[in-house]
């Protein structure tokens, strides 16, 4: 029996256990509940209307309330609902896994599915030291990653992660983790770059950064270092020209696998199926997940070299790992579907065609006094905001409490707007609609933003 919207705030205070979420705030606070979406639209359990501006969390790249997805999905489950991919294949999997493949970069055609991102970050790592225990360099198996980026949840994943806020209440993690700079230009100085260095000076400085630590590790003991096309955690940092590609050199210096972490960036995000393409490198892993299936179902998967997979080719070797769900038949077969659509609707070609209308509309922004920065490359950006936008001076922890949860989260929302107010890094407003939108979204999400970080400007 379906609950009325007071049931169900009840029902959700009583019973439901939701994902990073302060519960006491909502004592006195309803939960929002959403109960249904249209295109870029979705709906609370009040009919209130709001912009997905977040994609539901940089998923749903076609938007909601899709028939043939939902359709691909049913037919499915009533051909063949379950089956794994231990030591047996569906038709479904060896498809979408080929046309991965085809859609990769160079020799990246060896594809394992899993549930999602977290999983694939950990498939990575796990892959990245059993290869080298395979090929005479058993000691590898330390990994780097960057300041402030977020990788996921599980403990290795948590543990290649650089915020020390999500990590210290699971401490012991999974040792040998290290982090590098991450790419944040408008900080650069602050994070450690050599003063008045130029954007290509400091990409260069970053990229180098992996390396000094590296050697300070002991080039022996390095499998891997995780990086994002945009990093998303501390609102969108966009490599310098030139970044990637010294990682790259760097990476085949010391035999240290580069590992494109592109569960945000993968599926048109950045207007390219995979975001290396974009920066014109060529990873050894890509781990990815939320787009490929646009929210449909759940799915996720690493995406290897040949030479990765080789040793595991050898009789009697074997890849020990696996998740019951990972590449199931359903959500491959959402996946196909979207994909699908992906090329008969040129999906791409709208996020390439209106990215700069969406960044140019997003800058009007910049004559809020609150506004610091603005960063971001495709539809994917994160707007800084900041005290004192001359000196780039940040928020007290008082103040971003007060400010950004206690008023900027809830009053977007409260006018229509459903995108994130995050506070991992500096303080920022996240901002990575359906790739479908245009220009009138836009401008919705203009309009919407601007009242309400005016207003908060006068509460500083
Ligand atoms: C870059 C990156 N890696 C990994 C993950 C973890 O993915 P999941 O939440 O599907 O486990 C995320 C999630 O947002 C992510 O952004």
């Amino acid at each position: 029996m379906a609950l009325d919207p007071a049931q169900l705030q009840q029902a959700a205070k009583d019973h439901l256990w939701m994902h990073f979420t302060r519960h006491g705030s909502y004592q006195d606070n309803d939960v929002p509940v959403i109960v249904r979406g249209e295109g870029a639209y979705i709906w609370d359990a009040n009919g209130k209307k709001y912009l997905d501006a977040l994609a539901g969390l940089f998923v749903s790249q076609l938007g909601h309330g899709r028939a043939d997805l939902a359709e691909a999905a049913a037919k499915q489950a009533e051909q063949l609902a379950f089956m794994p991919l231990w030591s047996y294949a569906h038709p479904n999997a060896i498809e979408l896994a080929a046309r991965v493949a085809g859609y990769a970069p160079g020799n990246l055609n060896r594809v394992f599915f899993t549930s999602g991102g977290g999983e694939a970050v950990e498939t990575a790592w796990k892959l990245a030291k059993n290869y080298f225990k395979l090929t005479g360099k058993p000691m590898k198996h330390k990994v780097l990653s960057r300041t402030i980026a977020y990788h996921g949840t599980t403990q290795g994943a948590l543990s290649i992660t650089g915020l020390p806020g999500l990590k210290q209440q699971f401490e012991p993690l999974v040792p040998s983790t290290f982090r590098v700079p991450n790419t944040n230009y408008y900080r650069a100085e602050e994070h450690g770059s050599p003063p008045g260095f130029s954007l290509e000076e400091f990409g260069r400085w970053a990229a180098d950064q992996i390396a000094v630590q590296i050697e300070n590790e002991g080039p022996e003991t390095v499998a891997a270092v995780f990086l994002e096309p945009v990093q998303n955690a501390g609102g969108c940092f966009p490599p310098p020209p030139g970044y990637f590609q010294r990682v790259r050199e760097i990476c085949d210096e010391y035999d240290v696998l580069l590992v494109s972490d592109e569960v945000i960036c993968a599926f048109g995000r950045l207007g390219h199926m995979f975001g290396c393409e974009r920066y014109g490198y060529e990873p050894d892993m890509i781990t990815c997940a939320k787009g490929i299936t646009s929210g449909y179902a759940p799915l996720g998967a690493m995406i290897a070299s040949d030479r990765l997979m080789e040793p595991f080719q050898e009789p009697g070797a074997m890849f020990a790992h696996g998740y019951t769900f990972g590449g199931h038949p359903v959500s491959t077969a959402v996946a196909m579907a979207n994909l699908d659509a992906f090329e008969n609707e040129h999906v791409l070609d709208n996020v390439k065609d209106n990215e700069a209308a969406f960044r140019a509309t997003l800058e009007r922004l910049k004559d809020l006094p609150i506004v610091g920065d603005v960063r971001g490359d495709g539809f994917f950006y994160g707007i800084e905001l900041v005290k004192d936008k001359a000196t780039k001076e940040t928020f007290t922890a008082e103040e971003c409490e007060r400010l950004l949860f206690g008023f900027v989260s809830k009053q977007l929302y409260a006018e229509g707007l459903y995108c994130r107010a995050d506070d991992r890094g500096d303080p920022v407003v996240q901002l990575s609609p359906p790739l479908n939108c245009t220009q009138e979204h836009f401008d919705e999400m203009e309009q919407i933003l601007r009242v309400v970080l005016d207003k908060a400007g006068s509460l500083l």
